[in-house]
């Protein structure tokens, strides 16, 4: 399909701070409105992570939990500045709120859900699932700008009851508790999650926006647009257990 890949390919040049956008907010967008794009604010990307880095899901930047706390809470400050140590793998572009909806909608989140967002940015995926659904959910973000701005975004929306943001390296987390898993990376850091998403109970969804997981067949895959969206959106959605894609022609050959 030519169009996904056009798209695919805006929003890694987006995330990769290839193309032009506004600067971040100084508070987080309401969750009525649909944001715009915007830049993250981390610090310059590492050589490793600089804008020609091939595409595969949200650009490189510049660069978890089983019972619900009963407070928005940030991780306290010594494990903090071990776990924001190193720059994101990937820069901050919100997803836009009438694709949230979908992403949730798609994953059938219901309220006994468990929702994790791995790099939850100002955290409208995790406000938007307590809200709509009363769904105990879990924002985790590596860059402690978006923590801040997701904790001020759960107490403008009185979700603090069900909603836990936490300053972590999404690598290092232990997924075993949730069971809707929302994603905004990159291609290449979907794939590297497959480890971790695999723990997941059976009957788990995981719904990513913009970017699939080489090597796992989505259950569904739609290019979402609306009103008020610049651009179709993939949205891909996986069960768990993951269905590995079988290999054919010379690929079977690898090992
Ligand atoms: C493209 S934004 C998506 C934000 C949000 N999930 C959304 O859809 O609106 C990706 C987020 O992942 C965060 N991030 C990047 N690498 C991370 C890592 N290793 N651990 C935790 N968060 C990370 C970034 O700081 C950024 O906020």
């Amino acid at each position: 399909m030519t169009k996904p890949r056009v798209f695919a390919s805006f929003a890694i040049a987006l995330l990769l701070g290839c193309t032009k956008s506004e600067p971040p907010p100084t508070s987080p967008a309401p969750l009525s409105a649909d944001p715009q794009l915007q830049p993250a604010s981390s610090p310059p990307a590492a050589p490793s992570q600089a804008p020609n880095t091939p595409p595969a899901g949200p650009a490189p930047a510049s660069s978890a939990p089983a019972a619900a706390p009963s407070q928005a809470r940030e991780t306290p400050a010594a494990s903090s500045a071990d776990q924001s140590s190193r720059a994101p793998d990937v820069v901050y572009v919100p997803t836009p709120q009438s694709v949230v909806d979908k992403m949730l909608e798609l994953a059938q989140v219901k309220k006994t859900d468990v929702v994790y967002d791995l790099g939850c940015g100002d955290g409208r995926i995790v406000v938007t699932a307590a809200k709509k659904y009363g769904t105990k959910a879990y924002g985790y973000d590596i860059d402690p700008k978006r923590v801040q701005e997701a904790l001020e975004n759960v107490k403008k929306n009185k979700v603090e009851n069900l909603v836990t943001i936490e300053q972590k390296d999404i690598f290092t987390l232990d997924l075993s508790p949730a069971n809707v898993v929302t994603l905004y990376l990159l291609p290449d850091l979907n794939v590297k999650l497959i480890p971790q998403l695999e723990k997941l109970k059976p009957g788990s969804r995981i719904v990513s926006h913009d970017f699939d997981m080489k090597g796992v067949k989505p259950v569904k895959h739609l290019a979402f647009k609306t009103a008020g969206l610049d651009r179709a959106h993939d949205i891909y959605l996986w069960h768990v257990p993951l269905q590995k894609e079988t290999k054919t022609g010379l690929d079977a050959l690898k090992p």
